[in-house]
């Protein structure tokens, strides 16, 4: 990574600083927050800035609210999680503005003294946002000294606060966080100890295509898991059911099998899998081998034997890379195969880093986070790193990796 000045190397004292975050948790109906990983991910950055004698002004989208304000998306929720849980004694007070742009939110801006901290309302309640219009950066910009990227999850989003704010604010830096994931990634990934395991899930090859392609030239073994495996296994002629898998993949995934084998490193792909005839059968789920597939069922999850022979190939890994589930884990009869991955990863002995919204649901449910070494709180943006695009974010921020 080339060297660009930190948020350690600014001068903040008494300045707005502009902080686009990636506050985008999820909540239930009752409008709780019911994963604040992202915000407390955030908080080191914040507190940098306040030690500092910077005025954050925080901004963050919520959801996809489409352009026009929709108080279903509003950032109240993290006010109050910042107010209760986390900020006590730490500032005077932290303001809702009652949006990101505007008169009021101008005149709460330029009020806000040392120890304030102003939260924007949703960005992406102006369609300018996700358009990345000019003018709304500059909004946004204004009375703005010091421009601060700490949204890794956003970090591949072209979008105003992300590319068109730090165009207009010279002196700037990644936050913590963001350098956090950045060190793991190239702890992972751009110079990992080997051997390198990476462990792939979830229900398409459609949607992960680049990261297979980039993983199969850089890893040293590739587990499969997931409704992913399924195509894998039909491609290569195993009957699948009714298993949910890809077709016009099947060409593709025969050339990664190739390439993976071509470079001596090693696949592994479920040997037994969990079925049943559909996701909301209850009490008929079973165990198959992947030879004896029922045509009137469908793959749910890995089976015991995968579970055992994944669990080994994982024992002699020096890093270990994961991403998406080993079946339909929301649904209790098909979450083994993730669960009994959770317990693995967080018991192997290599660095283990973890990417993505499943994933981290998984782990935290079994409240194992502690296991791992670094838990990503980016979903698309940890996919693109590893698939070895360009990030709009780290662009605006002249970061090279
Ligand atoms: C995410 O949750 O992955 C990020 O916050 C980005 O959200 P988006 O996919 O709606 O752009």
């Amino acid at each position: 990574m080339n060297s660009v000045k930190t948020l350690h190397d600014l001068d903040l004292n008494g300045k707005k600083v502009f902080v686009r975050a990636d506050l985008n948790v999820p909540l239930n109906e009752a409008q709780e927050i019911t994963d604040a990983h992202r915000v407390r991910s955030f908080l080191p950055t914040l507190r940098l800035i306040l030690e500092k004698g910077g005025i954050p002004v925080i901004a963050s989208h919520l959801g996809r609210p489409g352009g026009k304000r929709d108080e279903a998306f509003s950032l109240r929720p993290v006010a109050a999680f910042l107010r209760e849980e986390v900020i006590p004694g730490n500032a005077k007070q932290v303001t809702l503005a009652p949006d990101c742009i505007g008169a009021e939110t101008e005149k709460i801006i330029q009020e806000a003294t040392y120890g304030d901290i102003v939260l924007l309302e949703n960005l992406r309640w102006h369609s300018g946002e996700t358009d990345n219009d000019e003018s709304f950066a500059a909004d946004l910009s204004r009375h703005m000294e010091v421009y601060v990227n700490d949204a890794f999850g956003t970090a591949h989003r072209g979008h105003a606060s992300v590319v068109g704010v730090p165009k207009q604010i010279t002196e700037r830096a990644p936050g913590l966080l963001m350098q956090r994931e950045l060190d793991s990634f190239q702890k992972a990934f751009v110079e990992p100890e080997r051997p390198l395991a990476v462990v792939i899930g979830g229900a398409k090859i459609s949607s992960k295509l680049g990261v297979l392609l980039s993983l199969c030239e850089k890893a040293d073994k590739i587990i499969i898991g997931g409704a992913m495996a399924n195509t894998f296994l039909a491609a290569q002629g195993f009957q699948m059911g009714r298993s949910l898998y890809e077709p016009q993949l099947f060409q593709t995934a025969i050339e990664i099998i190739g390439k993976i084998a071509r470079r001596g490193a090693q696949l592994y792909l479920p040997v037994d899998v969990v079925v049943a005839p559909s996701l909301k059968s209850q009490g008929l789920a079973r165990n198959t081998t992947v030879q004896e597939v029922p045509a009137d069922c469908m793959a749910l999850d890995i089976g015991p034997a995968s579970r055992i022979l994944f669990q080994e190939a994982l024992q002699n890994a020096a890093t270990i890379v994961w991403n998406g589930p080993m079946g339909a884990f929301e649904s209790e009869e098909f979450a083994e195969g993730t669960e009994s991955m959770v317990e693995s990863i967080g018991n192997a002995h290599g660095l283990t880093v973890v990417g993505g919204g499943d994933t981290d649901a998984a782990i935290h449910k079994l409240e194992l986070a502690h296991k791992f070494d670094y838990i990503s709180t980016g979903g698309g943006a940890f996919l693109a790193l590893f698939e070895g695009k360009t990030l709009p974010a780290l662009e605006a921020l002249g970061i090279h990796l």
